[in-house]
């Protein structure tokens, strides 16, 4: 059985053809997945599909060779969560009345289904979503309108779900509801949009409302109304600040180098957003401030690459701002039930602000009367709009499924927060605190010329790896995060197994692993006060046959290079800041062995880069 979980959706109501509209509209939403697409449109009244296995060019290939006309349609790119993504499972599922795409999960699609099948009703495939289809179709059948066949519909429901319809000759009208899952409503000239965010309508609007869970709304190319099972409501018109420019990859082969290279700048932007220029020093709002100065703790919870950033944090805030700190993954967090303190600041981040169990963590966070402060990359996302505080990291769209300038931009605002607040509650002094800030002023300058200086040596690094079928990294204190998520992009780009460990933990089970076959990266600056340390667990490990990459600055690397079998050399580095710049080795680490490999860099197998299900 074949459930329909996180995907994008979009509906449109044009003027013109709007096949190549919704596969734009797809393409700007393939980061919610991309293992099927399809869309479907209204040819003189009468619904027609085009759907297709696998990315999103499979369609375009199809529809090069059998266009779809009509004005009024429907797109959906898919991530399944269960069952093989055919064609057959792929959105939109119809029946010669109506056509649906839906993101989210039917609880009880199983019930319904058995007692369609009881009226005879066949169904053709495997998903969840088909018994949308077939309910409304019922209804309609009973000689219902289009609006009570669907609020019949969505009152059976059960889960998390958007969906949009559109309906055998109506040509003016789509029906859409929100329940869990995203759905925001673009006002066109002429035209009207549905879609699961505002980035995907960026190119056709600005001009957006963002449904809320409940709510239900009947598009018609004048007017969209929205009411929830009480009545109608009134939603804001926002107008967003999304740009309609397509990203394209320039002059990089995959946007994952392209975003990589990136990072000087929006690590930049990013700091300058928090940089007082008149006296050089970090800024951050002070009603933030106030609230991290008065609670007790804080929490901090993501999921993936985000956790990793927080995990980052924890060292700072405890370290300099001397704030305790919890951080758990959002999957754990939600459910484990932990008391909160009275008063508590819980912080979430995340790039795509959408992240289903990063969401319910901050509800219920929020359900136990903490203030919410959010770092969100995404604008206006759900997780920005349903927290009390945000900061935002001025990554830019990221496109590449493997997170990298979003984690950067996300450690950099993290370090600018603790010594905000280590300045403001004295525990730093402000030769402490300008010595900092300076620090974290030359990361930009600093991450051009680390790319610029070691990037063709780690392609050559790389063509000696990239056959290991397991790797380790290995790191102390505030690089230890960066290990693991050194370990994590080689996973999800090369799909080379491989862990991450606290260097002083090696020995307690890791080191059995040790052999030649698996190449040992080893993170450790000089000017890292616990180098010893892991300048002895390297010792450790090549005693034992380890072929170990140091990545290190000159001191390091001349105090360890007989022991390591390739060294990467970064400059002096600030200790404050290497946790930003040491992530950049490993990012194209990861890059250029997958390169070698030759697997799928930005769109890696069963990944999804904003991942709505729990
Ligand atoms: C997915 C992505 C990861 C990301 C994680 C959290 O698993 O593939 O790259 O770190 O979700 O996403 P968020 O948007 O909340 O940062």
């Amino acid at each position: 059985m074949e459930i329909t979980s996180m995907c994008g959706i979009i509906g449109i109501l044009g003027e013109k053809d709007v096949a190549p509209l919704l596969v734009e509209g797809l393409k700007r939403l393939e980061y919610r997945g991309y293992d099927s697409a399809g869309i479907a449109a209204l040819t003189n009244g009468s619904i027609q599909r085009c759907r297709a296995q696998g990315k999103l060019v499979n369609l375009e290939d199809k529809l090069a060779h059998t266009p779809l006309s009509g004005t009024t349609g429907i797109g959906h790119t898919r991530w399944a969560t269960h069952g093989a993504p055919t064609e057959d499972n792929a959105h939109p599922h119809a029946t010669d009345r109506v056509a649906v795409v839906h993101n989210g999960i039917i609880e009880n699609y199983a019930a319904i289904k058995k007692e369609l099948e009881e009226t005879q009703v066949r169904f053709e495939t495997e998903t969840d979503t088909e018994v949308i289809a077939h309910l409304l179709t019922h209804y309609l059948a009973q000689g219902q309108s289009p609006q009570e066949a669907a609020d019949n519909t969505f009152d059976r429901l059960e889960g998390a779900y958007s969906v949009a319809l559109i309906f055998a000759g109506e040509h003016d009208l789509l029906i859409g509801a929100r329940q869990g899952t995203p759905l925001a409503i673009g006002y066109g000239d002429g035209e009207m949009y549905l879609a699961s965010d505002s980035y995907a309508l960026a190119p056709l609007t600005r001009k957006i409302t963002f449904l809320e869970d409940g709510d239900r709304v009947i598009v018609k190319r004048d007017s969209a109304q929205i009411y929830t099972k009480d009545g109608l409501v009134e939603r804001a018109i926002r107008v967003t600040a999304q740009s309609g420019a397509t990203t394209g990859k320039g002059q990089y082969r995959h946007f994952m180098l392209k975003e990589v290279h990136e990072q000087p700048a929006v690590i930049g932007d990013t700091l300058n957003s928090f940089i007082n220029p008149a006296t050089g020093k970090i800024s951050i709002p002070q009603n933030i401030l106030e609230a991290l100065e008065k609670t007790p703790r804080l929490t901090m919870v993501a999921c993936g690459t985000a956790f990793y950033a927080c995990m980052v944090a924890k060292y700072w805030f405890e370290q300099i701002a001397r704030l305790p700190c919890e951080i758990d993954i959002a999957s754990e967090f939600r459910y484990r039930e932990a008391p909160l303190p009275e008063g508590g600041v819980c912080l979430f981040v995340s790039q795509s602000g959408e992240t289903l169990d990063t969401l319910e963590a901050l509800r219920f966070c929020k359900s136990q009367g903490q203030t919410i402060l959010s770092i969100v990359n995404a604008i206006e996302s759900t997780i920005e709009r349903e927290s009390d505080l945000v900061l935002h990291t001025l990554a830019g769209p990221e496109i590449g499924v493997a997170s990298t300038k979003a984690f950067t931009t996300q450690v950099t605002s993290l370090a600018c927060l603790a010594l905000a607040l280590a300045a403001k509650t004295g525990e730093i002094s402000a030769e402490k605190e300008a010595e900092m800030a300076d620090a974290l002023r030359h990361v930009p300058a600093e991450a051009a010329a680390l790319l610029d200086e070691t990037e063709e040596q780690i392609q050559d690094i790389a063509r000696d790896i990239f056959e290991a079928k397991d790797m380790l990294y290995m790191a102390r204190g505030p690089l230890y995060p960066i290990a693991l998520e050194g370990a994590l992009k080689l996973k999800e780009v090369s799909y080379i197994h491989a862990e991450g460990y606290a260097a002083g933990e090696l020995k307690h089970g890791p080191i059995a692993l040790i052999d030649e076959s698996v190449p040992l990266v080893i993170i450790a600056p000089a000017n890292d006060p616990l180098f010893e340390k892991t300048a002895s667990n390297l010792q450790e490990t090549v005693s034992r046959g380890a072929k170990v990459l140091l990545i290190s600055d000159k001191e390091g690397t001349e105090r360890l290079k007989h022991f390591a079998q390739w060294t990467v050399t970064l400059g002096d580095i600030h200790p404050f800041v290497s946790p930003i710049l040491y992530s950049l080795p490993i990012q194209l680490l990861a890059y250029y062995v997958a390169v070698t490999k030759g697997t799928d860099v930005d769109q890696p197998r069963n990944l999804a880069k904003s991942v709505t299900v729990e």
